[in-house]
């Protein structure tokens, strides 16, 4: 049997160690053949592949990125994208596909599997760990971690100056970055898309912190919007998935602190730093579970299924159930750390 495996979307740390999990299972215990395609959905669609044997995935699993590169390619938007899919994967005989991405590049392949009957079993990753079927997706953890160490760097200067600073961090529908660096990095304001935000209530956090004689840091997601305004753009640019580029909310809401509060006010954007380099211990630890779990699906034929961890159990979920809904903060989740404002 010929396995496919592809990463779709934004990379994140972990990608490398469930290729590697997925190809050692593979071959060692079922004696697969492996074809990797290069860019996510790109691969498939074009048939370009890459060699995918154990020697490939020697070596990977402390590196971040993926070795199989990655995009945001969208076949369904491709004319007779789902045909040219098909007739590739005959072509190279490839007979089931892991496809390891979020929720765009796992939308596609249950759509695929459900649909179009091409075998298909998702892995799910995101360092936004906005997958509503699994508790964590690998890649979150280690961006956490970057943002968390972050802050702490940034309180020093930050005191040092008797400034704001406001720290800009990933997550475009759902905070978890923000709430989980916010609260481990000791942040007095955090923001996150799910809850839009009160810039007079920022600002008053901000002066009370000033009043306790310490410089606040504020942590806001990329998402996250003012009461009475929308979400802050780079450009207008849509990807092939329909996302708008995000980007510009810290450096908008530091100008707005100073304006209001006469505080000087600086910004950081974390940006892609959150997605590069090498995965934490936790996400190697996940990542590898779901990719031996991801080759068990394809040995037991059960595909439109994602993997997905419960506990620390390691299930199997429909993909179509599993990309139908996003997983964001709860209100009371978010209400529980307020006590830490200002
Ligand atoms: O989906 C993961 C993510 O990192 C988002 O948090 C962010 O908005 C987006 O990707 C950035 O995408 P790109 O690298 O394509 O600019």
């Amino acid at each position: 049997m010929r396995v496919g495996v592809l990463t779709g979307g934004g990379d994140c740390p972990g990608l490398n160690a469930v290729i590697r999990a997925i190809v050692r299972k593979g071959v060692q215990e079922y004696g697969y053949d492996f074809t990797g395609f290069r860019d996510g959905w790109r691969g498939p669609l074009e048939g370009d592949t890459v060699r995918l044997d154990i020697p490939a995935v020697r070596g990977t699993l402390p590196r971040g990125g993926t070795i199989l590169g990655s995009s945001r390619t969208n076949p369904l938007k491709v004319e007779n994208g789902i045909r040219r899919i098909k007739d590739n994967l005959a072509k190279l005989d490839v007979q089931a596909l892991v496809a390891i991405g979020g929720e765009d590049t796992l939308g596609v392949a249950a759509r695929l599997s459900d649909e179009y009957g091409v075998p298909c079993v998702g892995v799910p990753k995101t360092i936004d760990n906005d997958l509503s079927a699994t508790d964590y997706t690998f890649g979150f953890d280690t961006a956490v971690n970057i943002a968390t160490e972050a802050i702490d760097r940034l309180h020093t200067t930050a005191e040092s100056h008797m400034r704001v600073l406001v720290v800009e961090v990933m997550g475009r529908h759902a905070g978890w970055i923000a709430l989980h660096s916010g609260l481990a990095g000791g942040a007095n304001v955090i923001l996150i898309p799910e809850q839009r935000f009160d810039v007079d209530q920022v600002c008053a956090w901000v002066t009370s912190r000033f009043r306790a004689s310490y410089a606040p840091i504020v942590v806001v997601a990329e998402g996250a919007m003012p009461k009475d305004g929308d979400m802050v753009l780079k450009d207008g640019s849509l990807d092939s998935f329909g996302h708008v580029r995000l980007s510009g909310v810290g450096e908008w809401l530091a100008k707005e602190i100073e304006s209001r509060t006469g505080k000087e006010a600086r910004t950081t954007v974390l940006g892609h730093v959150q997605r590069g380099g090498t995965p934490s211990a936790f996400d190697r630890w996940l990542a590898t579970r779901f990719g031996l779990h991801a080759i068990d699906c394809v040995r037991d034929g059960d595909f439109g299924t994602m993997v997905a961890l419960r506990g620390t159990d390691i299930v199997r979920v429909p993909l179509a159930e599993a990309t139908a809904k996003l997983k964001t903060v709860d209100p009371k989740l978010y209400a529980e750390i307020g006590v830490f404002f200002g």
